[in-house]
């Protein structure tokens, strides 16, 4: 390409840096679509088991094929003895996902092969990865609480075993479906920041957990996965919902981010938005929480007011505050909460990009000075 054909875009705004078969969206209708499915259909019908299997093979399983994968996910949820002896030498007030990015990392070290990228071993690493990077969440949790380690129990499925070993009861079914649906929503979306870390690593031919420890870096920050964590706080700054009103139009004067609003593909309501939105309020409605789901409701009539016309509407973050302060969830473990199931999407991509690599590089635009004179130390 010649230097003329060459265009900068900060932030790689409306750059297409890679093709996908996994989700499709359309941020002006607001749809997201896993392989040509809608992310509502999904939510109320699927599992996240069935959901990874569709985005990792671009269709949906048979009975058989679904009993295969989950037996095989679910063997790998028990997480070795030397990975717990390196999550207790954390600091216990680390933050978790400080510990999970370091244990993601960790983990090469205890598989036997980490360096293999054939498309099979990549498959094979992100099935360890996204199995086992629960049991790292509740396994720092439990001890950081000075509670007992919960074992794994490869009888329940992937969003009942994660909440069983973080609370050491089994969860109620209508927990485990809420976190299975919080799950699938999160599960993948394009070339999201963290998604692109992850595409970038492995297309150096790097390995595996290189790639997706990459990605956990990118989706701590709190213009992109850390922002539920934001959303949280916000709300337990409004005193009531009465005062939401006053404090986001303060926030707004005093030219403030509002977290959980704005996105950079969507300019309509996010369609996960819509979907946790629901499920926030029938589990605020189970949980005793309805002044997080009201107090939440006024910020977006106010958002609406404010910021529609300028395409600014709630993100995937926004009602999964409200939704995983239901489910009992601590502060600082919602972004984790993100991981957990975006490990999914971070992995298909890594295979997408193993399945026809090119190496990421790009160029810059040099708009520094030329032809200066080099000036000795003693002389400056
Ligand atoms: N609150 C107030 N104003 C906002 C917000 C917001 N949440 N989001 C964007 N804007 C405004 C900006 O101030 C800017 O205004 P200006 O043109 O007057 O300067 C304009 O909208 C465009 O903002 P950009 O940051 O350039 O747009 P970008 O496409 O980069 O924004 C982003 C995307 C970073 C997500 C932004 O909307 C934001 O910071 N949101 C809050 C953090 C958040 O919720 N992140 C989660 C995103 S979803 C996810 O990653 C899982």
């Amino acid at each position: 390409m010649s230097t003329a054909e060459k265009t900068f875009s900060k932030g790689l705004e409306g750059v297409v840096a890679a093709q996908t078969e996994m989700s499709f969206i359309n941020g002006t209708e607001g749809i997201l679509e896993y392989v040509g499915i809608a992310i509502g259909d999904l939510a109320s019908q699927s599992s996240f088991e069935e959901t990874v299997f569709l985005l990792w093979n671009k269709r949906l399983p048979t009975a058989s094929e679904l009993e295969a994968f989950t037996k095989d996910l679910r063997s790998h949820y028990t997480l070795c003895d030397e990975m717990i002896t390196q999550i207790k030498s954390c600091p216990k007030d680390a933050e978790p996902m400080h510990v999970i990015r370091s244990m993601i990392s960790m983990l090469a070290m205890y598989d036997t092969d980490p360096n293999a990228n054939s498309v099979e071993a990549a498959r094979q690493k992100s099935m360890r990865i996204l199995a086992v990077t629960p049991a790292i969440v509740a396994v720092f949790d439990r001890y950081r609480r000075g509670l007992e380690i919960v074992p794994a129990d490869p009888s329940l499925s992937f969003a009942a075993n994660f909440l069983y070993m973080l609370n050491g009861e089994k969860p109620t079914e209508a927990m485990t479906r809420a976190f299975d649906i919080c799950m699938i929503t999160h599960a993948d979306h394009g070339l999201n920041n963290s998604t692109f870390a992850a595409r970038v690593v492995i297309s150096t031919l790097s390995d595996v957990y290189s790639a997706i420890t990459a990605a956990v870096g990118s989706l701590r920050g709190p213009l992109h996965g850390g922002a539920n964590e934001g959303v949280m706080k916000m709300l337990n700054q409004i005193p009531t919902v009465d005062d939401a009103e006053a404090f986001v139009m303060n926030m707004i004067k005093n030219k403030e981010r509002i977290m959980g609003f704005g996105h950079r593909v969507y300019k309509a309501k996010d369609p996960r938005a819509s979907e946790l939105m629901t499920l926030a309020k029938q589990l605020a409605e189970d949980t005793g929480n309805m002044d997080f789901y009201n107090k939440s409701n006024a910020i977006e009539k106010v958002m609406e007011r404010e910021y529609a016309a300028k395409g600014i509407y709630p993100n995937v973050d926004f009602y999964s505050a409200t939704t995983y302060h239901c489910i009992g969830l601590k502060l600082d473990l919602f972004t984790p909460m993100f991981v957990l199931a975006r490990i999914a999407g971070w992995s298909g991509h890594v295979i997408e990009q193993l399945e026809d690599n090119r190496l990421f590089r790009p160029t810059t635009d040099y708009v520094g000075p030329h032809d200066v004179a080099y000036v000795s130390i003693d002389n400056r």
